[in-house]
């Protein structure tokens, strides 16, 4: 990865702070390939779940993280579809469930080791962004451009809540703002990879900023050659 000239643009922050949307509409924009590293964690989650794995099992869960098959198949819609091991789990994966397994998971070291060349490998020509907690700071340290996007706690599980009533999804607002309160002191306290913006981490607060304000700044902030 040191070597690699592949520019790489890192959008990282807590959970719901919007840095799906952004950095997938901001891939579009540049027509660069897109990593969603949370997906990987939670894809993990689901595949260690099938096969009876426990989140207090390191080692199996690790092992698991390695031999896991993931794969993003892009279709019309803004979404991807995700498959596990040939299974597609995208529904699963977007669940809340889901995002709370892959949060304990993630706090192991092992697993974190075991998703690091998967990751790296996502860098490819022209350029990729990288959507996570620790794009910026342990996966891709050198990316030239690097941001992070976070939003207030009731701001977020409001818009958590809007995207799954969208869904047909019926969850309270309280529970909700729980979840991702809980989520966030367990992803910002854990030893390994904590979530924390990059020394040189272009902060970007979208409480009261609408998504196509916030890919606007960020636009604004790339060279206009990569657009071309
Ligand atoms: O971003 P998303 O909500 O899909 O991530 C799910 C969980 O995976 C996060 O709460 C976090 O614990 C973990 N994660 C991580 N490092 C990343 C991406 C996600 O630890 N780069």
């Amino acid at each position: 990865m040191m070597n690699n000239p592949v520019p790489v643009i890192t959008i990282d922050g807590p959970a719901g702070a919007g840095k799906g949307t952004v950095s997938r509409r901001l891939a579009q924009v540049l027509n660069w390939a897109y990593l969603d590293s949370g997906a990987l964690y939670r894809a993990v989650g689901i595949a260690a779940a099938w096969e009876g794995i426990g989140l207090d099992e390191p080692r199996q869960l690790a092992e698991c993280a390695s031999r896991t098959n993931i794969k993003f198949i892009t279709q019309d819609t803004d979404e991807p579809k995700i498959y596990v091991n040939d299974k597609e789990a995208t529904a699963e994966i977007r669940s809340e469930l889901a995002g709370s397994m892959a949060s304990a998971l993630a706090a192991q070291p092992a697993v974190r080791t075991a998703l690091i060349a998967l990751q790296r490998s996502f860098q490819q020509a022209p350029g990729l962004v990288a959507d996570g907690r620790d794009m910026g700071t342990v996966i891709f340290p050198e990316a030239p451009y690097k941001f992070y996007l976070t939003a207030s706690p009731m701001e977020r599980a409001q818009r958590r809540h809007k995207q799954l009533m969208e869904k047909g999804v019926s969850v309270k607002l309280d529970s909700l703002l729980h979840e991702i309160v809980t989520r966030d002191e367990r992803d910002a306290n854990r030893a390994v990879a904590p979530l924390r913006p990059a020394d040189d981490a272009h902060i970007i607060d979208s409480t009261s900023l609408p998504i196509d304000s916030v890919i606007e700044r960020i636009l604004s902030v790339l060279p206009s050659h990569y657009r071309t």
